[in-house]
């Protein structure tokens, strides 16, 4: 029994009524397979899925063992799917799924290093074998001008430089454990505050560990590119910082000219690729937030491509 697979895809339907039928999807973020062996079940031909993270991968290829050769497999950062569809000769592909972020899995594998209940390595690399640093090499050289950044921005922290100094203060700092407690001591929890104070540190760091806003923002016109006429993208982000790149993208590839208002006439040639498939982005319903709380905070938009492109 291993207790890894029982990962809960988040917004499941939704994703399978905005992909489906299809005869060749992506899976970017394959995770334990959730949305890969469904989107199989409901009568995909075949997927293509990705992960930076090697283990899940291995996961993922235990869970899906029962659809054979419908399902290929990549050690990948989604950044690269183009490369990954090239090369099991698919120029094009009838949709592609992105849920960001980590898996339960990742949290419950102690040595990895994402979560403070556990005391391990300050590691927090998707994929510990690619050329990121680890968490630790950013808290023990960056600067305490650097680390506060990292957590304002990407923990919207409201102590960050009162952590940042504490942490150049006390560094060097190898532990998840060490960090926690630290940084409890110099943020201590508000009464209204239902989060431990590290949770915005930790998941500050991680993003910043995977630049993991950077490589979205890269990846979202590289799946538009590799979409059909008809083809569509699903993402499902669950931190405010993702969801705004997503929704600006989206915005941007579904809007003909993007001149500002005072120029009489367009200059730009700037032509939408895609439609926008839902305004406002789907969201899990109280019964599915009753079932998965990390569902709670999960925001799905879907774009689909334009057929007419010249
Ligand atoms: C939320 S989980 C996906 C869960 C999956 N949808 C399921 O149903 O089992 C996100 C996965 O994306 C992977 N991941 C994160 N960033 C990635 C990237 N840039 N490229 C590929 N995989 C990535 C993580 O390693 C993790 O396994």
């Amino acid at each position: 029994m291993n207790d890894y697979i029982d990962h809960v895809p988040v917004l499941l339907q939704p994703v399978l009524d905005a992909l489906l039928p299809a005869e060749r999807l992506i899976d970017g973020t394959l995770g334990a397979g959730g949305h890969t062996g469904a989107m199989l079940a409901a009568g995909a031909a075949e997927v293509l899925g990705l992960d930076a993270d090697a283990s899940a991968l291995a996961l993922a290829r235990r869970n899906l063992a029962q659809w054979g050769d419908r399902v290929h497999f990549a050690h990948s950062s989604y950044v690269d799917m183009q490369a990954a569809a090239h090369q099991i000769g698919w120029t094009h592909v009838d949709g592609i799924l992105l849920d960001l972020g980590l898996s339960s899995m990742q949290l419950d594998q102690p040595e990895r290093g994402f979560a403070f209940r556990y005391d391990a390595p300050l590691d927090m690399r998707f994929n510990p074998d690619g050329d990121r640093p680890t968490a630790a090499e950013l808290v023990n050289y960056l600067d305490a001008e650097e680390l506060a950044d990292i957590f304002y921005q990407y923990g919207e922290e409201r102590h960050s430089r009162r952590i940042a100094s504490a942490i150049v203060r006390q560094r060097p700092i190898h532990t998840t454990r060490a960090l926690a407690e630290l940084v409890k001591q110099v943020a201590p929890r508000h009464k209204s505050d239902k989060i431990h104070p590290a949770t915005r540190i930790f998941q500050a760091l991680r993003i910043a560990v995977n630049d993991e806003l950077a490589t979205l923002e890269r990846a979202l016109p590289i799946a538009i590119d590799l979409l059909r006429p008809g083809g569509r993208l699903a993402v499902i982000s669950f931190h405010s910082l993702e969801d705004r790149i997503v929704k600006q993208t989206f915005k941007l590839a579904s809007t003909d000219c993007i001149c500002p208002p005072e120029v009489p006439v367009c200059i730009c040639d700037h032509e939408a690729t895609v439609r926008l498939v839902n305004r406002k982005p789907v969201e899990a319903d109280a019964a599915e937030v009753a079932d998965n709380p990390r569902s709670r905070s999960a925001k799905l938009r879907i774009v689909e491509k334009l057929d007419d492109l010249e």
